[in-house]
């Protein structure tokens, strides 16, 4: 079976990075890398990919007059890497229709929350202040709005009463690096369809 090729973007620490990069490394997945892609220049995701040999690409959006044309330069970075699919961890940035256009159902996002409760920033602390005494990880198809898009897996992890953000954070954390890489494996197996809202996650075998 051939391989798919993924294109991580991320814009800072890379742990969800590296979840994906160990999965890749240690054939636990029908996946190679094709590149890493940051916003910026020092992200510790771009030492993650030089590490393990993956092309690791910067482009700074101060250089391009608007999103789109940045977008458009993104989307050349992972058509030369030949990318068949994009998984999007801690990007820090709203990614337009130029992007999302041509990998339509081919970009995967995670968010640290289990949505659509607590879309956007600090997923974690809108919990907490919330009251939720559940709260998770979910993997999701990007659509044009942000944290939307169709859900494809999701894990929950309790809320204690003791807990910080910090604390809470690392919790989902460890649910965010299994899921992510189950997710991609699931599309390298050719197994998931999209039906509007609906991701049918075809039985394994089938
Ligand atoms: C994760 O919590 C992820 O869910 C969110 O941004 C964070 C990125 O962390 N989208 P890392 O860079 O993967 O460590």
């Amino acid at each position: 079976m051939p391989r798919i090729r993924v294109s991580v973007l991320a814009s800072g620490r890379g742990s969800n990075l590296q979840a994906i990069l160990d999965a890749v490394r240690d054939g636990k997945l029908d996946a190679e890398m094709a590149c890493v892609f940051s916003d910026k220049k020092d992200a510790a995701a771009l030492i993650r990919a030089e590490k393990e040999g993956v092309a690791a690409v910067h482009l700074s959006p101060k250089e391009y007059p608007n999103r789109e044309s940045y977008d458009a330069a993104i989307v050349q970075i992972l058509n030369e890497h030949r990318t068949d699919l994009v998984a999007l961890a801690g990007f820090m940035r709203i990614i337009t229709p130029t992007l999302i256009t041509p990998f339509k159902n081919r970009i995967m996002n995670i968010h640290p929350s289990l949505l659509p409760a607590f879309p956007g920033l600090h997923a974690q602390r809108q919990a907490l202040q919330h009251g939720a005494k559940l709260s998770g990880a979910t993997v999701h198809f990007v659509d044009e709005k942000v944290d939307h898009g169709p859900i494809i897996l999701q894990a929950g992890v309790p809320v204690l009463e003791a807990d910080t953000e910090e604390t809470l954070s690392a919790r989902i954390l460890v649910q965010e690096h299994r899921i992510y890489p189950q997710a991609i494996q699931w599309f390298a197996e050719g197994r998931l369809r999209v039906e509007g809202r609906r991701v049918i996650v075809r039985e394994e075998g089938r």
